[in-house]
């Protein structure tokens, strides 16, 4: 079905665990499949963006196996020179993670790949990690002179080199962390400000030597050795159903064994300046990541400002505080993140149409959003072929009176697939 039909209110109570965090998914598959020997990686996420990375390092000939529990992965890694030509395209599907760590994986790799991805990812632009890659030695070519999928890349011998980012992504971060992993001298990533920083922690973690000292790290060539994680839950899943409850009447959730990463969790202070009743328990560390509990309570919110560095902490998490902010009294104002027009849709355009189609005010801007809190009405929604968007949706219906449609809902399986079963589980009175 790809409609999901919402009749609310309906009151979220009792606990959850969302599946594993896509972010550390993605690169504890990227290492383990060039680590020296056999890795272990537990609640690996399990949405389509995931499994796209597997079928990437699966395609470079490492062998990948589950085992029970089924969210269990075994990862063959035959360390870097174990990574073969693949035969075949590499279809990354939706995923830009995949796309673009991908490249930074391949650029050290002495062999021909072509990367290709579904129309949402082909639109993606793919300049900011294929002209820093090309700077140290790698061969990329496609279209638009290599800012868009379908990309050919043949990697070599890379020299390290030093770059200062325009834009706070973890994603050219973690690019060129993994070309340095595989470059001559030291390859030194200055980021503009804070962004997730699980590739640093899982480096350090497995006992590749990281150097960080502000926002800039430093890597050097390295064998990675086998590893084991337990992937923590992911907190932009997590943030779906904390709004939910915070915005549905009568409602007290915690979501059990979610990651605390300080870098992943910034939405928690976004929602705590609103009003919310968010409590945060930490629970343990695992593989360098801090994991815990977060419980949301039905809250009185009210707007806020969100901007500057706090933006590329909750880059993920904005279109479902869009939806707090459409229950909140007064304006939220979302700055300097323009960011959000280049994800899987044009977030800042999706958002804004979706929050008017409630009866929200909402005006897009270049650069964020301004929302009018209100009393948003049930109604038809549209996912536009966005996981974050459609879930956002369902947020939203979740708190209004009366039936709601979101289309498009199948987007839903990139990141969250088993979403309809979980809030199933929530809010059953
Ligand atoms: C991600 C980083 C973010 C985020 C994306 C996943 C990552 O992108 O939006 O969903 O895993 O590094 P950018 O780093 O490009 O902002």
């Amino acid at each position: 079905m790809n409609e999901f039909v919402v009749s609310g209110p309906l009151a979220l109570r009792g606990h959850l665990r969302v599946p594993g965090d896509k972010g550390i998914s993605h690169r504890a598959l990227f290492l383990a499949a060039a680590a020296e020997g056999r890795s272990v990686v537990r609640n690996l996420a399990t949405g389509a963006d995931v499994a796209s990375t597997r079928a990437l390092v699966e395609a470079l000939g490492t062998r990948v196996t589950d085992s029970e529990p089924k969210s269990e992965v075994r990862v063959q890694g035959g360390g870097w020179n174990g990574l073969r030509e693949p035969s075949g395209v590499l279809d990354c599907g939706n995923s830009g993670t995949t796309a673009r760590l991908g490249l930074g994986y391949l650029a050290g790799r002495p062999f021909h790949a072509v990367l290709a991805g579904d129309a949402s990812l082909s639109r993606r632009p793919m300049r900011r990690v294929v002209e820093p890659l090309r700077t140290l030695g790698a061969h990329i070519d496609g279209r638009g002179g290599g800012d868009h999928l379908p990309l050919s890349i043949r990697g070599g011998e890379l020299s390290g080199a030093r770059f200062e980012l325009p834009v706070a992504s973890a994603q050219v971060k973690t690019a060129l962390l993994f070309a340095g992993l595989q470059a001559s001298g030291t390859t030194e990533v200055v980021s503009p400000a804070r962004s997730r920083d699980h590739t640093e922690r899982m480096l350090r973690a497995v006992g590749v030597p990281v150097t960080e000292s502000g926002q800039t790290v430093r890597v050097g060539a390295a064998s990675i050795p086998a590893f084991e994680v337990d992937v923590p839950g992911d907190p932009s899943s997590a943030a779906f159903f904390l709004v939910a409850a915070l915005i549905a009447p009568s409602s007290e959730l915690e979501i059990e064994g979610v990651s605390l990463n300080p870098t992943r969790i910034a939405f928690v202070d976004v929602l705590r300046r609103m009003g919310a009743d968010v409590e945060v328990v930490p629970g343990g560390e695992s593989c360098g990541e801090p994991w815990g509990t977060i419980v949301a309570r039905t809250s009185v919110l009210g707007g806020t400002l969100i901007e500057g560095p706090e933006i590329p902490l909750v880059i993920d998490e904005l279109p479902v505080l869009a939806v707090a902010a459409a229950f909140a009294e007064g304006e939220t104002e979302i700055r300097d993140a323009e960011e959000l027009a280049v994800k899987e849709t044009n977030r800042i355009g999706a958002v804004t149409q979706e929050l008017s189609q409630m009866g929200v005010e909402a005006e897009a801007r270049r650069d964020g959003l301004l929302i009018r809190g209100g009393h948003p009405v049930a109604g038809r929604f549209k996912s536009h072929g966005d996981h974050r968007v459609a879930m956002a949706a369902v947020v939203a219906a979740l708190g209004c009176q009366g039936e709601s449609r979101i289309q498009g809902w199948r987007a839903v399986g990139v990141s969250y697939p088993e979403f309809a079963d979980h809030l199933a589980l929530v809010t059953r009175s």
